[in-house]
């Protein structure tokens, strides 16, 4: 299995990394939907994988299952349907239908949870289900990308690629959920070069970073758990964005850009270009922008202005309640 596995990481990293235009501080993107499964969450599912195979809790007979219903979903679904290996995701009401018509294609079975936690949220829900499932099912698996090192640890590849940037980099910008990919780049990256600044950008309502408390209508980006392993992540500033701006920052990007990129593009993007606006420098700063997925299963949300409009009703009226 692994050296099956290995073949597949010809296609997992060294993604794309290029100029973006007219921007007032050079900023430098890294295009990572173009990995395998068409998001960087291919680096984590792949290390998750390859790491479980290799410590030996995972052979022909496993069942991998996961509690998401975003893009780790969609990388080991596609990760586990190349090794012919069952998954079974564990998503909720709130996935987007293409991911859960991608899913219901790639896996061995899913399980929707309907019934909502003492919160109000899922995500509680998806948790129970998924250790419930690991004890019934013989022989299971949890990737589990908020506790598992290895998810953060597949990052360590794209230290190595940010590092080859044809310009010295001097802070890299990336957006947090399990903070697998913050983590990882930055203990990486600080490493050899201690000065690059790490940048972590966060949306309202999410817990990670205490961010005022608000309902989340974006996916992708933020989490409503402080994940375990970002304790090993050395970042140095955060940028909280509301979720008007995160749209905004889409559209800019595709607008001034004529890049359609997921929510989380959106959000680096703007972080970086408000970042440096009241600053001066000698020599203006390089940054690197992590882009983690592309704009398509956002074209009912960010990308439908209907929907933007509604969402500006809708935390408007969260607030004055
Ligand atoms: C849409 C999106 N946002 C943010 C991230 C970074 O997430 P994490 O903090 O879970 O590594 C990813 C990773 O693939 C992503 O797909």
């Amino acid at each position: 299995m692994l050296q099956q596995l290995e073949k597949l990481s010809a296609f997992i990293g060294n993604t794309p990394l290029i100029s973006l235009r007219n921007t007032n501080t050079p900023l430098w993107a890294k295009l990572e939907y173009n990995n395998f499964s068409g998001s960087s969450k291919d680096r984590a599912g792949y290390s998750i994988i390859y790491n479980g195979i290799k410590a030996g809790h995972i052979n022909e007979d496993t069942t991998i299952i996961a509690s998401s219903s975003g893009n780790l979903a969609i990388a080991v679904a596609s990760i586990c349907k190349m090794l012919d290996l069952k998954f079974i995701p564990v998503i909720d009401p709130n996935i987007n239908s293409a991911y859960e018509a991608l899913l219901n294609i790639l896996s061995y079975k899913v399980v929707k949870i309907t019934e909502r936690d003492h919160t109000g949220g899922y995500l509680l829900t998806r948790i129970d289900t998924v250790n419930r499932l690991h004890t019934t099912i013989e022989n299971s698996f949890i990737a589990d990308q908020y506790g598992d090192p290895n998810n953060y640890k597949g990052y360590y590849g794209l230290t190595k690629e940010i590092l080859a940037c044809p310009e010295p980099i001097d802070y890299v910008f990336v957006a947090v959920s399990s903070s697998g990919a913050i983590t990882g780049i930055s203990s990486s990256i600080k490493a050899e070069r201690p000065d690059i600044k790490i940048v972590g950008v966060d949306v309202e309502g999410s817990v990670i970073f205490n961010a005022p408390p608000v309902k989340r209508y974006i996916s992708g980006i933020g989490a409503s758990q402080v994940p375990p392993i970002i304790e090993n992540a050395l970042i140095d500033d955060v940028v909280i964005l509301s979720q008007t701006d995160i749209v905004k920052g889409c559209l800019e990007l595709l607008n001034e850009q004529v890049i359609f990129a997921g929510a989380s593009s959106g959000a680096v993007y703007l972080a970086a270009k408000n970042y440096f606006r009241q600053q001066s420098f000698p020599k203006p700063p390089n940054s690197l922008l992590v882009f983690p997925d592309k704009g398509h299963s956002y074209l009912d949300t960010i990308y439908n202005p209907e929907w933007a409009a509604q969402l500006a009703h809708k935390l408007q009226s969260a607030t004055v309640a």
